[in-house]
């Protein structure tokens, strides 16, 4: 008895020779129905994301974020400002050492270096994947106080072929699950995982591999249990909404949070606290044949986020069906932005930090990042 593609295929309604089994007639296949060739694609670059011990860097912040990240430090918001900090992050020497993939938001991904060359192609030279964040933003859900739905469905098939057009190769949309007091409601995780499976089979089928991110933010008194707790149940919602959508998991990389407590929880956790918490949640919640785990870092510190992931590598790396890897934005950017001030004088220094911070990350993928890495110890040879 055959079930799915070959049992369609045999339905004499739809032109087969013979069919054994009647009720395989009416089954329909549950799987995507990419061609082979472009699901390959997408597979062989999920791969090569979490490849080499490397990870992707978030540069993806959206025009009002990245404004708010410059005001504390006075750094004037404009268009020019975005554009000059984003060249200092793309022409870093070595940067593709650690990271394998950057993400771009829309401004960014249509700008260029001063010298006229475009960002994608800096990207590119420097052996470096593009990749663009999709989402419009996460909003106030109706009839949902305190919770929010990400939106940017409307007009994404078309969006998606532009940003393959000019050189994307994986795409990012986030949903944040906010927890408090009642909430996370079931409404809230159902909505946000659906629309992320709705992007995801968008983005696969442009030839876009997903990074598919349900934030569970840090914010709150919550305890470490509950965060666990939390994450698995929108892990599960959202795998069941990618498996509905007929999504390919072998062509998607998971961006979660790590198991935390929230921040002003009066218990605070060690990294290897984090690490089993984190581990074990995403052992009972995330199929195996997901390619690549790479966690977002949520407002923890550089150093706090490399060490949580060095534990969770040095504790489980050889026993894991998917490479635990990093996709930080703050973790990895904020050292630099706090050095490099809007001033040109600042650029070198500022890309030391960056520098410094990815290898950080590629040496926590291996199990090898120590706190004899900050500081003096820190060395920049790209
Ligand atoms: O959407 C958020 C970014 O992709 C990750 O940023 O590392 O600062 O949390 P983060």
């Amino acid at each position: 008895m055959e079930f799915g593609r070959n049992a369609h295929r045999e339905n004499p309604q739809s032109g087969g020779a013979k069919i054994n089994c009647p009720a395989a007639s009416k089954r329909y296949s549950f799987r995507s129905r990419l061609p082979q060739m472009n699901v390959q694609e997408l597979i062989d670059t999920a791969r090569t994301l979490v490849a080499g011990n490397k990870g992707l860097l978030a540069m993806d912040e959206s025009n009002p974020t990245c404004n708010k990240r410059f005001a504390p430090l006075g750094i004037p918001q404009t268009e020019e400002s975005r554009r000059a900090y984003r060249e200092l992050i793309v022409t870093t020497p070595g940067l593709g050492e650690w990271i394998s993939g950057v993400i771009l938001y829309d401004e960014t991904i249509r700008q260029q270096k001063k010298d006229g060359t475009s960002f994608v192609k800096a990207i590119t030279n420097a052996g470096i994947i593009p990749g663009i964040k999709v989402d419009t933003g996460a909003k106030d859900m109706a009839g949902h106080l305190g919770e929010k739905i990400t939106e940017g469905l409307d007009g994404l098939r078309d969006r998606l072929a532009e940003y393959s057009q000019m050189g994307a190769r994986f795409a990012k949309w986030r949903a944040v699950i906010a927890v408090g007091d009642g909430i996370p409601s079931r409404g809230c995780i159902e909505a946000n995982a659906q629309a992320l499976a709705r992007y995801a089979a968008l983005c696969q089928e442009a030839g876009l591999v997903p990074v598919v991110e349900p934030e569970v933010l840090m914010d709150g008194e919550h305890s470490l249990d509950l965060c666990y707790e939390v994450t698995e149940e929108v892990l599960r919602t959202v795998f069941n909404q990618l498996y509905t959508q007929r999504v390919t998991l072998e062509g998607l990389i998971l961006k979660p949070n790590m198991v935390l407590p929230g921040l002003t929880c009066p218990k605070q956790a060690a990294a290897d606290e984090v690490a089993d918490a984190t581990v074990q949640c995403l052992l009972r919640a995330v199929p195996a044949a997901v390619p690549g785990i790479a966690f977002l870092s949520g407002g923890q510190s550089g150093e706090l986020a490399s060490a949580r992931l060095n534990a969770m590598n040095v504790r489980f790396k050889s026993r894991l069906p998917w490479a635990l890897a990093f996709s930080f934005a703050r973790a990895i950017q904020q050292p630099a932005l706090e050095i490099w001030l809007g001033e040109e004088a600042n650029v070198l220094a500022a890309q030391q930090a960056l520098w410094h911070r990815a290898k950080c990350n590629w040496a926590a993928r291996r199990g090898e990042y120590n706190a004899a890495m900050e500081g003096t110890g820190a060395t920049y040879v790209p």
